[in-house]
């Protein structure tokens, strides 16, 4: 292999790491694909509106800060009623600003 052949291995292997880094990006800032990518879907329902079991809310189309403070409050164990610890261990990973990106989503949908 020659100079010039590793220079070029050397930069697709940099624009590829790239890529993938922004692909990572841009899925982590879009309120659908944090959604599914944080398994929200699995237990409240396509865009929040078909939950899995009757107790489980409906939590598409409220309230955007309503519904960021309740995540929230779920993760951090201020809400315990119900059958919120069913969600707390879920979305123990969840950040502050995750949530707020989903619940900005969710406000739109019905
Ligand atoms: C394992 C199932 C499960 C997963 C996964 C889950 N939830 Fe929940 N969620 C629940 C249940 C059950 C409740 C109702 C808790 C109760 O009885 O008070 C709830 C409540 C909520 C509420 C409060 C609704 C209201 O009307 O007060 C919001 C908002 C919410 N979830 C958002 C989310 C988001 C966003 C995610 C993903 C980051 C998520 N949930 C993941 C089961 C889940």
């Amino acid at each position: 292999m020659n100079r010039a052949t590793r220079t070029i291995g050397t930069v697709s292997l940099i624009l590829g790491t790239l890529t993938l880094v922004l692909a990572a990006h841009v899925a982590a800032t879009d309120g659908a694909s944090l959604y599914k990518a944080k398994s929200c879907h699995t237990c409240h329902g396509e865009n929040g509106s078909h939950p899995i079991a009757p107790g489980y809310p409906v939590i598409a189309g409220q309230n955007a800060k309503y519904l960021l403070r309740q995540m929230i409050d779920i993760r951090d164990g201020s809400r315990t009623n119900g059958l919120s610890s069913t969600m707390k261990a879920v979305v123990a990973s969840v950040t502050d600003q995750e949530f707020s990106v989903i619940a900005e989503w969710l406000t739109e949908k019905y």
